[in-house]
């Protein structure tokens, strides 16, 4: 990687002297971060977190305002006279019956555009670029992963809105709530901000206010969320860990506290479900469903609680055409095996739950050493669209929720987040911070990307 980055800014050395700036909404700084640490006119480098600065619109405001709209990205910036923001709306509190997807069009995340934006300038190969390009076009979703960023949501809604207007369009706006006290307590990598020992749990409750105060605002946006990856399924497999078993009473309120609040203002939302290779063993598949059953009778049966998301910033196949070895046996050795093999005992247990799957990196299959790979699987592609033509009546779409390119951690050692599966043979290294972009995997998702770009 050294010298493959050596090489990479020779031949680039040019172009990136001309434009050693970051778009808006593009990575500043942080911990590890070698690009650009200014931002261009118009905008602010803001620390976000150690790992993590990004420019922000606005000349020197930490935190930008909902009315602040992007300066250079989406495509067809809303003009600023047009706005017409409901401030007390009443959500009809009454799902629609059926896929929440239909009749929607999905916004496109301006974050993620000026991520692929950053990294096809820095790609010479000029097939390889215009590949990269595309995948801006595809929808992803938005993570939520500090609570410092909540601002951002009001202003792609604010976007989402102007456009659906002008175009005669419906908006959905996808999004991941990812901000629990003790967060990832199974693994390292995406440990994050809140405590649970620091008042965590309070800080959670307001870091949920704060998504509802900017989803409020927009009722003619449709938000969909999956809720909290990895979070219950390590209630399932790693009660173990002391920093889970520890967590799970608080992990178990805040996340019926989050579905009882965007219920509020009709959030359809998605609780995280691990994969195929976690909670699809069979001896995991009843303790599974009783659990997110469980979950959703505490909070009331939430009528905007749609289903489950699996295979979250995972590898798995949807329809492996056949089985990975590492898959051992499994009868549920892909996600629609393990969907079908779930549905039913959720069912029985008044939870009718739909399915969202993540297919945004799985384009190829057969590439880990073992199934519990997840960090940096190497070699890894992009996968199938997104589509609500999934072939199963459990399945609302097929979507890309870990945006391919953000890492899933660093391959440090000496990093206070580094977790030994990202040191692994099959991790792809040196990687950066969780969520921070990688733009070596980031070029071979897009060259392995299947089908092709
Ligand atoms: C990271 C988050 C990031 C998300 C999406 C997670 O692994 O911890 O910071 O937002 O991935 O890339």
């Amino acid at each position: 990687m050294f010298k493959y980055s050596a090489l990479l800014a020779l031949v680039t050395l040019v172009p990136a002297l001309a434009n050693a700036q970051s778009q808006v909404w593009g990575q500043c700084g942080g911990n590890g971060w070698s690009g650009p640490t200014t931002c261009v006119s118009g905008s602010t480098c803001v620390k976000q977190n150690d790992w993590y600065s990004q420019c922000l619109p606005g000349s020197s405001n930490p935190t930008p305002t909902p009315s602040t709209t992007p300066t250079s990205q989406p495509p067809n910036p809303p003009s600023s006279t047009s706005s017409s923001t409901i401030t007390d709306p009443t959500p009809s509190g009454t799902p629609t019956t059926g896929n929440p997807y239909t009749g929607h069009e999905i916004y496109l995340s301006p974050y993620y555009a000026a991520e692929v934006d950053t990294a096809a300038a820095a790609i010479s190969d000029s097939s390889l670029k215009a590949k990269a390009l595309k995948v801006k076009e595809i929808p992803t979703f938005i993570w939520f992963d500090i609570v410092a960023k909540t601002p951002d949501l009001g202003t792609y809604l604010k976007d989402a809105s102007e456009k659906g207007k002008r175009e005669n369009k419906k908006y959905i706006v996808q999004i991941v709530v990812y901000d629990l006290p003790d967060r990832d307590c199974a693994a390292k990598a995406s440990n994050g901000e809140f405590a649970i020992a620091n008042d965590g749990e309070n800080k959670y409750k307001d870091y949920i206010a704060k998504l509802v105060t900017e989803i409020k605002k927009y009722p003619d946006v449709r938000v969909i969320a999956v809720i909290e990856p990895d979070s219950l399924a390590n209630m399932i497999t790693n009660m173990n860990v002391a920093k889970c078993s520890g967590a799970a009473e608080v992990y178990k309120r805040a996340t019926i506290y989050a579905l009882k609040e965007l219920n509020k203002v009709g959030v359809y939302m998605y609780l995280d479900a691990g994969h195929a290779g976690w909670l699809g063993w069979q001896a995991n598949l009843a303790p599974a469903a009783q659990l997110y059953a469980q979950i959703y009778k505490d909070a009331g049966s939430p009528q905007f609680v749609r289903g489950l998301a699996t295979n979250v910033a995972n590898y798995n196949a949807l329809r492996a055409s056949s089985p990975d070895p590492v898959t051992q046996g499994n009868a549920n050795y892909d996600e629609i095996h393990y969907i079908e093999a779930l549905a039913p005992l959720l069912s029985s247990q008044g939870f009718p739950a739909k399915f969202l799957v993540d297919q945004g990196r799985s384009g190829v299959q057969n590439i880990r050493n073992e199934w519990g790979d997840w960090c940096n699987v190497r070699n890894a592609g992009f996968g199938a669209r997104p589509t609500t033509n999934t072939g199963s009546s459990h399945i609302d779409s097929i979507v890309w929720i870990k945006p391919g390119g953000e890492c899933d951690g660093t391959s440090d050692s000496s990093a206070p987040r580094y977790d030994s599966m990202c040191g692994k043979e099959s991790a792809h290294k040196p990687a950066p911070e969780a969520g921070q972009w990688f733009q070596a995997y980031f070029e071979n998702l897009v060259k392995f990307a299947n089908p092709a770009l």
